[in-house]
């Protein structure tokens, strides 16, 4: 199987979830990337059930809206029963390093609506000890300098991540070079850097449930 049947594969798997957990009606949270632009395409065969979504970014929004799928601003709602997303890594704990496509901030805000957090990937993404997936941090830009020096003291070599900008006007300093023992100490610690927006491991508050695709079919990690 190609890498992209896989992600296929879990974008259908995450769908039959949704089918069968969350009530007709639900407004369903949808992440970014390439597996959770198969999920979109997947969503789209049951948008008479779930017309409507809300979108962790713009490239989202517009995936969402060009099936049909009505989007709503987060602050209109109160309740996401599932969120749907990929991540760039993740281990056994349900941990994730996300933000390769660069909204992390959106994905964390969605997630942290959601009652149940759904992470969709092939079998590449899922780890011992996260880290060799550069963390994306989302940084306010005149802080880009400051924030740079305090991740090298941290241990990590930040990278400006050239000619990106955030759908919220903010840069990304991708940082290589750790091993993440400690995903909840190191996500906190992070988020103390004055001019952090936010970083992408997602710890504090991790998935629920790993849809993850393998050569043998689609398994399921609660
Ligand atoms: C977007 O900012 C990311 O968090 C994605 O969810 C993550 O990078 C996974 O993307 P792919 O499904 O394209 O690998």
């Amino acid at each position: 199987m190609t890498q992209d049947e896989l992600k296929q594969a879990v974008a259908q798997a995450a769908a039959d979830y949704v089918a069968a957990n969350a009530p007709a009606g639900s407004i369903i949270g949808v992440g970014t990337g390439s597996t959770a632009n198969f999920f979109i395409d997947a969503l789209a065969a049951l948008k008479d059930r779930y017309p409507t979504a809300v979108a962790s970014s713009e490239a989202t929004r517009k995936r969402l809206e060009g099936h049909g799928i009505r989007v709503l601003d987060l602050n209109e709602v109160e309740e996401i029963p599932v969120y749907v997303d990929g991540a760039d890594e993740i281990d056994g704990g349900l941990n994730m390093i996300k933000g390769g496509g660069g909204a992390l901030t959106r994905e964390k805000i969605v997630a942290a609506v959601a009652k149940t957090f759904v992470c969709i990937c092939d079998a590449s993404k899922l780890v011992d000890t996260m880290g060799k997936f550069p963390l994306p941090v989302e940084v306010i830009p005149m802080a880009r300098a400051q924030v740079a020096r305090e991740l090298t003291c941290l241990g990590g070599k930040p990278v400006l991540r050239a000619g990106f900008v955030t759908d919220n006007g903010n840069v990304i300093l991708d940082v290589h070079g750790l091993s993440i023992s400690d995903p909840k100490g190191l996500e906190a610690q992070i988020n103390q850097i004055v001019g952090v927006v936010t970083n992408g491991l997602f710890a504090l508050r991790p998935a629920n449930v790993l849809l993850l695709g393998t050569a043998e079919g689609v398994r399921r990690i609660d």
